[in-house]
């Protein structure tokens, strides 16, 4: 076991005293990097970089060597588990995610598997072993799945939705066919995220990215409900230390208060909450991480600057806060907006 040389993350995740801010960037490898374009290019498909972990370990790496980052995070896709219940994920240019095979009905809820995350993604278990050798100990590396209700909205929609439509009818129409998917999907991601631990994954982030598509009463019950499972499900310690757990939910800034008691180490922040009332809602419950609205990226370096600083004296004194982006860097940012947003963070952090 290397020693960790940069534990900064993780203790700030723990809401334990740090010397400044840690930062980490959601989508940090990613298209608006020549050199990720370079790699993918070189795998022929983002599916195929994906299913490659000397490639995903690769593009993980980049943007550490580009810039002061205090976490890796493991080059992959939420999209992994659908496909390997066997809904058979693609890529369509322009349209993003799609599946072959979609599920619409009990009947297909129940002929899907809960996949065995060695045999049957090994490719992300041999990335994260890959990345932990190439890191040797830098900085820690951060795991990640989607949330059961993100993941049910692609296999049931068939991809990416504007109105989630087809996912809402089967949970208002059919809410036993709904929550039999999103146990199965429970399931699944806890036996997931687990083996990402096992295999060297030192924080893991619930990515809930389309919970915010819910009413107050319908997030308890098809998404947050599901979280709580898996953070209950979780082994929070391996080599010796805790593995803290992040959820993000994109647009749950109303429901902080539930989130924090499912018993979560930290709360991924979008932009659209204030992060100074966030902080007083949560009080020493959680951690806290965000939150700058990734459209500022597009400003001059010097508004990048102050934002930055708007963000950081928004949290305040004192330790459980890492800095991120609201959501993920978009495709069309200057790579070197990115670094004046990491360098301003060590400055003012
Ligand atoms: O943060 C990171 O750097 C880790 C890598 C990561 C990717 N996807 C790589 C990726 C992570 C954490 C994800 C998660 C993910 N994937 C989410 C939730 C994250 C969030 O931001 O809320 C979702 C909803 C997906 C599904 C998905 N995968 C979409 C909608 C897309 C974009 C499709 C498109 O064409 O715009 C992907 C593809 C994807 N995943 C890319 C990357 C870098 C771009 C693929 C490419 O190179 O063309």
């Amino acid at each position: 076991m290397t020693e960790l040389k940069n534990d900064l993350l993780l203790r700030a995740l723990l809401r334990q005293p740090v010397e400044r801010t840690p930062v980490w960037m959601m989508r940090q490898a990613g298209r608006y990097l020549p050199e990720y374009r370079a790699t993918r290019e070189q795998a022929g498909s983002f599916v195929n970089l994906m299913k490659n972990p000397e490639l995903a370990c690769e593009v993980t790496m980049q943007p550490l060597r580009r810039y002061p980052i205090d976490a890796a995070i493991l080059f992959s896709d939420i999209l992994t588990i659908p496909d390997a219940m066997g809904l058979g994920l693609h890529f369509v240019t322009g349209e993003g995610p799609k599946f072959e095979h979609v599920i619409r009905s009990m009947a297909d809820v129940e002929k899907l598997p809960v996949p065995d995350p060695e045999a049957e993604m090994p490719y992300v278990m041999d990335a994260v072993r890959t990345i932990r050798k190439a890191l040797n100990g830098d900085v820690p590396l951060i795991g990640f799945s989607g949330s059961p209700w993100t993941l049910a909205t692609y296999m049931v929609e068939g991809g990416g939705s504007k109105d989630f439509a087809k996912i809402k009818a089967m949970a208002y129409g059919d809410p036993q066919a709904a929550h039999a998917l999103l146990d199965k999907l429970a399931q699944s991601v806890t036996s997931y995220l687990n083996a990402q631990i096992a295999a060297g994954a030192q924080a893991v982030q619930i990515f809930d990215t389309w919970g915010g598509a819910l009413s107050g009463p319908m997030y308890q019950e098809f998404s947050l409900r599901y979280m709580q499972q898996i953070v209950e499900g979780l082994n929070r310690e391996n080599e010796g230390r805790q593995v803290p757990v992040i959820l993000f939910t994109k647009g749950g800034g109303q429901w902080l208060e539930a989130m924090a008691a499912t018993g979560a180490d930290a709360l991924g922040l979008d932009w659209t909450t204030d992060i100074s009332q966030a902080r007083q809602r949560v009080g020493d419950k959680v951690a806290l991480q965000g939150n700058m609205d990734p459209s500022i990226l597009y400003a001059p370096t010097g508004t990048i600057r102050q934002e930055v600083k708007k963000v950081l004296d928004g949290f305040g004194e004192g330790s459980g806060h890492v800095f991120n982006l609201g959501h993920g860097i978009t495709p069309g940012v200057n790579p070197e907006h990115a670094g004046a947003m990491f360098e301003a963070v060590r400055e003012f952090g």
